[in-house]
């Protein structure tokens, strides 16, 4: 699939269909976070695959999917055939930047952003986006709508778990109410130059499609 398929098509299914993922593709999936960039390479992430039934609810008694499903909403967490649980440890920054090749004369940098919530971000864009490459649906419930699931997992304290990716065969589901907030025009978020800059005229021989590929890290 071209990556710009995979972007364009690429949204949160909340429901799925009963059939499981393929393991092989379910662990290519998942390991798509270990190819996000990281701050200083610390690679900071971990994740917890959870396909057994039991488990699935468990989790999804987490984030009170009974409440969800009372909304009309589909009970999609323990329905997904899998979940992605995706962890960062912050301590794992903390510790690669007082490296000798990182830290300075006054010790560890002042962290103007926590960049282990940078790479976990960048951590779930792969795997959304690897879900869609596979033919896969994704869709993503945030710790702040789950319960800790340090315990039910057995998580290391120096991991926190940032929310549950739901994996699995996409089935029709209902629209969120986010999206009535629809997509920002692209002149409010995109700026040239400086903010509220116009983009440049176009030198007639500039080239419109990128030539990269040749630099592209060969896949391990
Ligand atoms: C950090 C983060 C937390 C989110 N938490 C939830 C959530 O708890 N429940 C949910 O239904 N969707 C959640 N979403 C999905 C967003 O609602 C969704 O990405 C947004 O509405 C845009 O829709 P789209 O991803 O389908 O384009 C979350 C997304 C992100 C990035």
């Amino acid at each position: 699939m071209e990556f710009s398929d995979a972007l364009r098509r690429r949204r949160m299914v909340r429901n799925y269909r009963p059939r499981p993922v393929d393991p092989d593709t379910l662990e290519r999936v998942a390991a798509a976070a270990l190819r996000a960039p990281s701050a200083g390479n610390t690679q900071g992430l971990a994740v917890v695959v959870v396909t057994e039934p039991e488990q699935r609810r468990r989790i999804a008694v987490s984030a009170g999917e009974e409440d969800y499903v009372a909304a009309g909403f589909d009970p999609w967490i323990s329905r997904a055939p899998a979940h992605i649980v995706l962890c960062v440890s912050e301590e794992a920054y903390h510790r690669r930047y007082r490296m000798d090749d990182k830290v300075g004369v006054d010790g560890e940098i002042e962290w103007p952003v926590p960049y282990w919530w940078v790479d976990a971000g960048a951590g779930l864009m792969a795997i959304l986006l690897a879900a869609v490459d596979a033919g896969l649906a994704a869709g993503f419930l945030g710790s702040h709508a789950l319960g800790d699931l340090r315990l039910l997992l057995g998580i290391p304290a120096e991991h926190t778990p940032i929310g549950v990716v739901t994996l699995g065969h996409p089935a029709p589901d209902r629209r969120s109410s986010s999206l009535d907030l629809g997509r920002r025009p692209r002149d409010q978020v995109l700026h040239w130059g400086r903010w509220g800059g116009e983009p440049p005229p176009l030198p007639p021989e500039t080239p419109t499609a990128g030539g990269c590929n040749e630099i592209a890290a060969p896949d391990t």
